[in-house]
């Protein structure tokens, strides 16, 4: 079988999936049922300095984007770092820690960007025997107003700054976790990597206003009448994230930096993918906080038969599998042709695949009197919007055409070898280089 096991920086878990930073991980009770349910490992909800806690609102505190079943896709949040006592958290840090010593225990911090502050945190966490921390760079509310969170994740000068003095003030692992509400992602993560990390987790919460209330014309989740942007997560961001952490695993200046993989991950195919794009493990919080903390019981047995099925014994065997795949457009394969092909026997005649290739795509399907929906060759670009919107899985499949057969759309030849933009007698920039 399988083996799950996972070393992270160091820090051995008995499976990858770790609970990121949040209500999750909030106090003892939580972490302590969270390793019963199976959990590898657990960020702890970010703490703050010593001395009176922040304040969370008093109000609904999440929204959410639901698909056509109501399942939850997106949550959005308002909410602060942890609201409890800073000495609360360490003892109970150190109390579950010392009850699981095989489970990874990961404290996030968050304190204000001046030396002294992290310099009197530091060897407070560093005395609950966690393994190592993870600064909350990436928070885009309430804490970004006062100097901290996604303020400091929107600065790599800042991020080197503090990421150093963690490192000269802390012995264990610190985890840089990135912000992605960022032009470009590979600037912060080159950041933390300048100033010592020994990873960057990715991603934080994204900028959303998640409805308006037309009644009241106040964002929701609203309190008192007025609302404001919250933190985007769940499985709606997850594109997002995994876009961001193939930039920064592909990058010649990231490349090679441990990767902790957030944004989304609610199955093990998830998880999976995300480790193909390079990380050594990965968070969960949404999956969680939706499904309860046992959904780590299909992560774990999924991951462990897919793996069995495909002969991988350990997570290292796949980690980074998909990477040297990612590239840029330009150098995409133009000579690759291929069609849609819908499956009569499994086609419902609803005539979605009919309506967006007719109204927006190549008029590319057609529709017979008794319904009967077929693929034009002739006109078929291969876009795969039919396959996108049709309702029946594996219904409309995507053929490549044999090189050294007529695409009927072009009436062109297949040509059998590799050629991209780069040297295309269209692109004005091939042409310039040629002359
Ligand atoms: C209610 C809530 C509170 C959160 N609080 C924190 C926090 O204190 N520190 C932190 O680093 N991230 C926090 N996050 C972000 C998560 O750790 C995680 O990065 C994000 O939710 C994306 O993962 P997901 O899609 O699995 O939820 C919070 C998320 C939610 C939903
Ligand atoms: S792949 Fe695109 S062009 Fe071809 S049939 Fe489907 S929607 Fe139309
Ligand atoms: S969308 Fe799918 S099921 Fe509906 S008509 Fe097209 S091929 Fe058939």
């Amino acid at each position: 079988m399988a083996d799950l096991t996972s070393t992270f920086v160091g820090i051995t878990s008995p499976n990858p999936f770790w609970l990121a930073s949040a209500p999750p991980t909030d106090k003892e009770y939580n972490v302590r049922r969270a390793f019963e349910a199976g959990w590898g490992g657990v960020v702890w909800k970010t703490l703050g300095e010593a001395g009176p806690p922040v304040v969370n609102v008093n109000g609904p505190r999440y929204g959410a984007v639901y698909g056509a079943d109501r399942r939850l896709l997106g949550l959005n949040n308002i909410e602060l770092i942890t609201d409890r006592d800073l000495y609360t958290n360490l003892e109970e840090i150190k109390r579950v820690k010392a009850d699981y010593p095989d489970r990874a225990m990961i404290v996030s911090i968050m304190v204000p960007c001046e030396e002294e502050a992290w310099k009197a945190i530091l060897p407070l966490v560093e005395d609950t025997g966690a393994d190592g921390i993870e600064l909350n760079f990436g928070c885009p509310h309430g804490m970004s107003e006062r100097g901290m969170g996604a303020a400091v994740g929107q600065v790599p000068e800042y991020i080197e700054m503090v990421t150093r003095w963690c490192k000269q003030y802390y012995s264990k692992p610190v985890i840089v976790k990135l912000t992605p509400n960022i032009t470009d992602i590979r600037k912060p993560a080159a950041a933390a990597k300048a100033g010592g990390a020994d990873a960057v987790s990715l991603i934080n919460t994204i900028n959303s206003i998640t409805s308006v209330n037309l009644d009241s014309m106040s964002p929701e989740p609203s309190i008192d009448g007025m609302g404001s942007h919250g933190g985007y997560c769940g499985p709606a961001v997850k594109p997002i994230a995994m876009s961001m952490v193939s930039e920064i695993a592909r990058d010649p200046e990231t490349s090679g930096i441990a990767i902790s993989g957030i944004g989304g991950i609610t199955t093990w195919r998830d998880a999976a993918e995300f480790i193909t794009l390079g990380c050594g493990n990965v968070q969960v919080c949404t999956a969680a906080m939706t499904y309860g903390f046992k959904v780590v019981q299909e992560m774990i047995s999924g991951l462990s038969e897919w793996m069995d099925e495909k002969g991988h014994t350990s997570i290292d065997d796949f980690r980074g599998a998909a990477v040297p795949n990612v590239t840029d457009w330009q150098y995409l394969n133009l000579n690759y042709v291929a069609k849609a092909l819908i499956n009569q026997d499994l086609c419902i005649s609803c005539g979605r695949c009919y309506a967006a290739c007719e109204d927006t795509s190549h008029q590319a399907i057609s529709m017979s009197d008794d319904r009967v929906f077929e693929v034009i060759d002739d006109e078929c670009v291969a876009c795969n919007l039919c396959v996108n919107v049709c309702p029946v899985e594996d219904c409309i499949t995507m053929e490549a055409m044999t090189p050294g057969t007529i695409d009927p759309r072009t009436e062109k030849v297949v040509e059998p070898d590799y050629a991209n933009w780069t040297t295309h007698p269209n692109n004005p920039a091939a042409t310039t280089a040629a002359e």
